[in-house]
């Protein structure tokens, strides 16, 4: 006899990137089906996935994906730096369209892919926690401060919960001295939205997604209920980084603010002017 899944059926948007295609593995285990919503169509789909290939920026269609849904996971959208088109149609605009099919579909909860780079103009030093002012480092980090900031609506007036999850550096492996502290591997990034989709109660978390790493920037008491524990760290990496590469200025803004190198970088627009 199989043990009856958590869930009856989950929406991973961006299920196609590099993130969702680790979260269509690791979130298998939880729900009878899991719904994909991509842009780009996933090929490779399993007996217990649907696909929805749509534009985020498409509110019926999102809206329609959203029904008979008990949670969301909410990875899609613009995953850097973008013009402000974009940031403005796939990740504040097609986010505004997850929380409505959210509203009008009655779906619990929303864990949402944040990011560093809605607190990144603050520095290490200041060991930040939750309830630190945003202090986004480009549009993308705003954007991540919009969505922040609606699922706190959602969830004010609506009732509706979210899990915040302001994900650091998440990729196969540390390629530069920020990862050292910065790092989050697929497990614990799959552990993470584990806890988030399981906890009792959430109402509106904000967490910092990282890993067990040595060098600690943040504080995370305030997800303390989430009961995420990570397993593993970027330490395994540090001889190989630092024996291949040089060390960062101490005094540059890219290696004081937790944004790295987003502090520096300029305005999309005038990048797509050129
Ligand atoms: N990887 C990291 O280190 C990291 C760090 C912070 C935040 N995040 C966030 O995690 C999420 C996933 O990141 P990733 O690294 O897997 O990036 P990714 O680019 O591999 O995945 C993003 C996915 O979203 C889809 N998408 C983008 N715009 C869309 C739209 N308008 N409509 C439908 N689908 C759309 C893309 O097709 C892609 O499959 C993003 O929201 C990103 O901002 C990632």
């Amino acid at each position: 006899m199989t043990d009856t899944p958590r869930f009856d059926t989950l929406l991973i948007t961006g299920a196609a990137g590099n993130l969702g295609s680790q979260l269509r593995r690791g979130l298998a285990p939880l729900a009878r089906k899991l719904r994909l919503l991509d842009r780009i169509e996933c090929t490779d789909l399993q007996p217990n996935e649907e696909m929805v290939t749509c534009d985020l920026a498409d509110m019926e269609a999102v809206m329609a994906a959203c029904e008979g849904v008990d949670m969301i996971v909410h990875f899609g959208g613009a995953p850097v730096e973008k013009p402000w088109q974009e940031v403005l149609d796939s990740s504040i605009r097609g986010s505004y369209h997850i929380y409505e099919g959210a509203r009008k579909h009655g779906v619990k909860r929303v864990v949402y892919a944040s990011s560093v780079h809605a607190i990144g103009f603050h520095k290490m030093e200041d060991q930040i926690d939750a309830r630190s002012a945003h202090r986004p480092d480009t549009l993308y980090g705003l954007s991540k401060c919009f969505v922040e900031d609606l699922g706190s609506l959602y969830w004010d007036k609506f009732g509706i919960e979210s899990v915040m999850v302001r994900i650091f550096s998440c990729f196969p492996e540390p390629v530069d001295r920020r990862h050292l502290w910065s790092f989050l591997t697929f497990n614990d990034c799959v552990r993470l939205v584990t806890d988030a989709l399981c906890a009792p109660r959430v109402a509106h978390t904000v967490v910092f997604g990282m890993s067990d790493n040595k060098v600690k920037t943040t504080d995370n008491r305030y997800a303390a209920h989430l009961g995420y524990q990570p397993q593993e760290s970027a330490e395994p990496h540090r001889a190989r980084v630092e024996a291949t590469v040089p060390p960062q200025d101490p005094f540059a803004p890219s290696t004081i603010h937790l944004g790295g190198g987003y502090v520096d970088f300029p305005h999309p627009d005038d990048e797509a002017q050129k």
